[in-house]
C-alpha cells in the first residue's frame, strides 16, 4: 500500500507543491466536484478536488458520504474559504462504496439518542470522534502520571472470587449449565463441581489486590475494567466501566488527597495543551446544545474555562460532619426541596446533596473525608474518636465534581489486623477466604491508602458530555448489551 500522510498532519504542516496520498471516508461530495475527507485524524477535513470533466461519470456516483476512498493528488492553495490548502486530485481508488440510500449517518446533525442506536457508526461523526480522542488522551497522561512518580503498573484479575466492596452488587462467571445445576445434599448449586471449583464472579475493583502489590512495590496502580450489577438507571453509572486504582505504602489520607487532586489537575492539564482543537469543538458543541435551554439551566462557564477553573484552584477539603452541617442548614433543606431531607448525622449522601455543594455552596471540587464508619467499606481505617463528632468515622475521602458527583472514592486502609478483622466480623465479610488479605497486615504492614477514579465520569467531565453513555464505546447499562 501506498505511504500515507493523515489529514491532521497534512492540514498542519503540508504545503503546495507536495505530491500526497490521504485514505479516509467521505463526508460530503458537493457540485460534483469537491470532496470533504475524513480520516479520525482530526475533525477537519481536507478538501479534495476532483477533475469531474474527465471522471466517469459511473465513478463520480461512488463518491458519496460515508465511502472509502483513497485520493493521490497534489498540495495546492485553497482558493476557497475556510482552509489554507486542498488537494488537486490525480487518482482516487473506492475501497468501498456507501449507498447513501440506507447509511444513517446523514451528513446533518444527529442527536445523541439516535447516534447511541448507531454505536456502531457513530465514530465517524465529529462530537464521538472529538470525545474519542479526548478519552485516549486521558488515558494516555494517567499513565505518565504515574510513571513520572515511580508507580508500577500491575495488572490485577477480572475474575476474582472477592468482593471487594462488600456490596454483592457482582456478575457470576460460571461455566455450569443453568438448566442442569449440580446440587449437593442441602440442595445448594455445588459450585465444587464449577470452573473454578468454587463460586466467582467480575471484579467490582482491582483494590484488594492493588494493596498486595503495594506492601511490595511501594506505589502502584491498576487501570481496568469494572463491573457491577446495580440497577442503576442514570447518566452517571455503568454496568462495565474502566477504574483506576492507585496504592501507595507509607501514605495516609492527606498523601492521598494530594496524589489524587495532582492527578486530576495533571491530566485534565494535559488534555488541554494537547487536545486543544477537539476541546474547542466541545466546548462550541455545549454552547450550541444549552442555547435550548432556559437561562437558570445553562452552565455558568463554558466548557474550556470550566476546566481551567479547575485547574488553578485549590479542591475544597471538609469533613463530613462539616458538609452536614452545611446540608442542614442549606436552603434546599429547609424548604424541604431535597428529596432525601438531611435530618442527622449518619445519613448517607445522595447526588442532590453532593451537587448543591459543589455547584451552590462551594462552586468547586470538592473532596469530603471522614465519612461515618456505617456507610463505607470494611478496609477502611478507623479514626480515633473526635470531639464533636458524633459517632464513629472512617478515614475516607470522596472527591466531587462540578456536574458530575463522585468522581474519586477513597481512603486509608486499616492497616491494624485486629481492628480489621473485627470489622469483617461484624460486616459478615468472611475472613477465612480472604486469609491473603490479611497476611499483609499480619506480615510487615503499614499505613497504605488508595483511591477509585471512575475514568468514563473523567472523560464526562473534560469533554462536557451529559450522558456517561456517551464516553464509552459500547455501554453495557441494564437492559443493554448492543454490539
Ligand atoms: O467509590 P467506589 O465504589 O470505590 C471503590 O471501588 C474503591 N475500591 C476504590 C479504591 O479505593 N481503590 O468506586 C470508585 C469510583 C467512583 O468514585 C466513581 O467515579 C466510579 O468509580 N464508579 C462508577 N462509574 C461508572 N459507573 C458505575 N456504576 C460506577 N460505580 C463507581
Ligand atoms: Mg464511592
Amino acid at each position: 500500500m501506498s505511504s500515507r500522510i493523515k489529514i491532521a498532519e497534512l492540514l498542519t504542516a503540508g504545503s503546495p507543491g507536495q505530491k500526497v496520498t490521504v485514505k479516509g471516508w467521505i463526508r460530503t461530495f458537493r457540485n460534483n466536484q469537491f470532496i470533504a475527507l475524513n480520516d479520525g485524524s482530526t475533525n477537519a477535513n481536507i478538501q479534495v478536488v476532483v477533475d469531474f470533466e474527465n471522471t466517469d461519470p459511473a465513478e463520480l456516483k461512488r463518491y458519496t458520504t460515508g465511502a472509502a476512498i483513497r485520493v493521490t493528488g497534489d498540495v495546492v492553495e485553497s482558493q476557497g474559504k475556510g482552509q489554507r490548502i486542498e488537494i488537486t486530485a490525480k487518482e482516487i481508488e473506492v475501497y468501498g462504496d456507501c449507498d447513501a440510500e440506507v447509511y444513517p449517518l446523514q451528513p446533518k446533525k444527529h442527536s445523541l439518542e439516535f447516534l447511541r442506536e448507531i454505536a456502531h457508526l457513530r465514530f465517524r461523526t465529529n462530537t464521538f470522534s472529538s470525545v474519542f480522542r479526548v478519552r485516549h488522551a486521558l488515558a494516555f497522561a494517567i499513565h505518565q502520571y504515574f510513571n513520572n512518580r515511580g508507580f508500577t503498573y500491575i495488572h490485577t484479575p477480572i475474575i476474582t472470587a472477592s468482593d471487594a466492596e462488600g456490596a454483592g452488587e457482582m456478575f457470576r462467571v460460571s461455566t455450569l449449565d443453568p438448566d442442569k445445576l449440580p446440587r449437593n445434599e442441602a440442595g445448594e448449586v455445588d459450585y465444587t463441581q464449577d470452573f473454578f471449583g468454587k463460586p466467582t464472579n467480575l471484579t467490582v475493583s482491582g483494590q484488594l489486590e492493588a494493596e498486595l502489590g503495594a506492601m511490595a512495590l511501594s506505589e502502584v496502580y491498576t487501570f481496568g475494567p469494572t463491573f457491577r450489577a446495580e440497577n442503576s438507571n442514570t447518566t452517571r453509572h455503568l454496568a462495565e466501566f474502566w477504574m483506576i486504582e492507585p496504592e501507595v505504602a507509607f501514605a495516609d489520607l492527606n498523601d492521598n488527597m494530594d496524589l489524587a487532586e495532582g492527578m486530576l489537575k495533571y491530566v485534565i492539564d494535559y488534555a488541554l495543551k494537547n487536545c486543544a482543537d477537539d476541546l474547542q469543538f466541545l466546548n462550541d458543541r455545549l454552547l450550541e446544545e444549552e442555547k435550548s435551554k432556559p437561562q437558570n439551566e445553562r452552565s455558568a462557564m463554558s466548557l474550556i474555562d470550566k476546566l481551567q477553573f479547575c485547574l488553578s484552584n485549590n479542591f475544597e477539603r471538609i469533613t463530613y460532619t462539616e458538609a452536614i452541617e452545611i446540608l442542614k442548614n442549606s436552603n434546599p433543606n429547609k424548604r424541604k426541596q431535597f428529596k432525601y431531607l438531611i435530618e442527622a448525622w449518619g445519613a448517607d449522601l445522595q447526588s442532590e446533596h453532593e451537587r448543591y455543594l459543589v455547584e451552590k455552596h462551594f462552586q468547586k471540587p470538592v473532596i469530603l473525608t471522614n465519612y461515618p464508619a456505617q456507610i463505607k467499606a470494611f478496609y477502611m481505617r478507623q479514626d480515633d474518636p473526635k470531639e464533636g463528632v458524633p459517632g464513629p468515622t472512617v478515614s475516607a475521602m470522596d472527591i466531587l465534581f462540578p456536574g458530575i458527583g463522585e468522581i474519586v472514592g477513597g481512603s486509608q486502609r486499616e492497616e491494624r489486623l485486629d481492628r480489621l478483622t473485627a470489622k469483617m466480623e461484624e460486616m459478615h465479610i468472611p475472613a477465612k477466604e480472604m486469609y491473603w488479605y490479611l497476611d499483609t497486615r499480619r506480615f510487615g504492614t503499614c499505613p497504605h491508602a488508595g483511591f477509585g477514579l471512575g475514568f468514563e465520569r473523567l472523560v464526562l467531565f473534560v469533554t462536557g458530555m451529559s450522558n456517561i453513555r456517551d464516553v464509552i464505546a459500547f455501554p453495557r447499562t441494564p437492559g443493554n448489551a448492543e454490539f
